[in-house]
């Protein structure tokens, strides 16, 4: 029989909600989709940004839920894009950051996991350094084609092992094993 759901992850984006999916079945968490485009606040924190789109999701979704928010930061752009991350790539794109990226091409990118059950949301955050490419390389959604994980020579768009490495995988990662402890003690 079908195993029903651990929790949800409530977004708009199906792409994200896919590699997370893939993530947390490695740590045997069930993830549902739940369909929600969320009223973002304005403020300069990520951390922030998630914490009440978690609140704004359980609201709706009414059971337990995670939610993401990321951002792409490069500090020799003083942090730009950072939590205007989404706005930016609808309006510059890829091909605009490659035109302010000069010589110092050092880039992090950010994930938050904020999960929440009604209660107060408990928040988890990875961060992937890396460097940002001099050209578009591969086919993958958002900035996947121009962000270099440290430690490889390809992009995300190109790489195979993405969920093993990226923003993503690790604030999942310690989402999972919280979660875990959560279900053993028995809360
Ligand atoms: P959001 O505000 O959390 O949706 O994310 C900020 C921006 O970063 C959006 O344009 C996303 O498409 C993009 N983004 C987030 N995670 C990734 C990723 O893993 N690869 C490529 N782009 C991403």
């Amino acid at each position: 029989m079908r195993k029903s759901f651990d929790l949800y992850f409530a977004s708009s984006n199906k792409n994200k909600y896919s590699e997370a999916r893939e993530i947390l079945s490695k740590f045997q968490i069930h993830l549902g989709f739940f369909e929600f485009a969320p009223i973002e606040i304005q403020s300069s924190s990520i951390l922030e940004i998630a914490t009440q789109k978690s609140l704004d999701a359980y609201l709706s979704c009414k059971r337990p839920v995670i939610v993401e928010d990321d951002g792409l930061l490069i500090p020799s752009l003083g942090g730009f894009p950072g939590p205007y991350s989404s706005y930016v790539f609808k309006t510059i794109g890829n091909a605009g950051i490659l035109n302010l990226v000069k010589s110092k091409r050092a880039a992090e990118f950010h994930s938050v996991i904020a999960y929440c059950d009604g209660k107060k949301p408990v928040l988890f955050q990875g961060i992937t350094r890396g460097v940002i490419s001099k050209k578009q390389r591969g086919d993958g959604w958002g900035y996947d084609p121009i962000f270099i994980p440290g430690g490889k020579t390809k992009t995300y768009a190109e790489l195979d092992d993405k969920n093993t490495i990226s923003h993503r995988y690790k604030a999942l990662g310690k989402f999972a094993r919280w979660f875990d402890m959560q279900k053993s003690s028995g809360r």
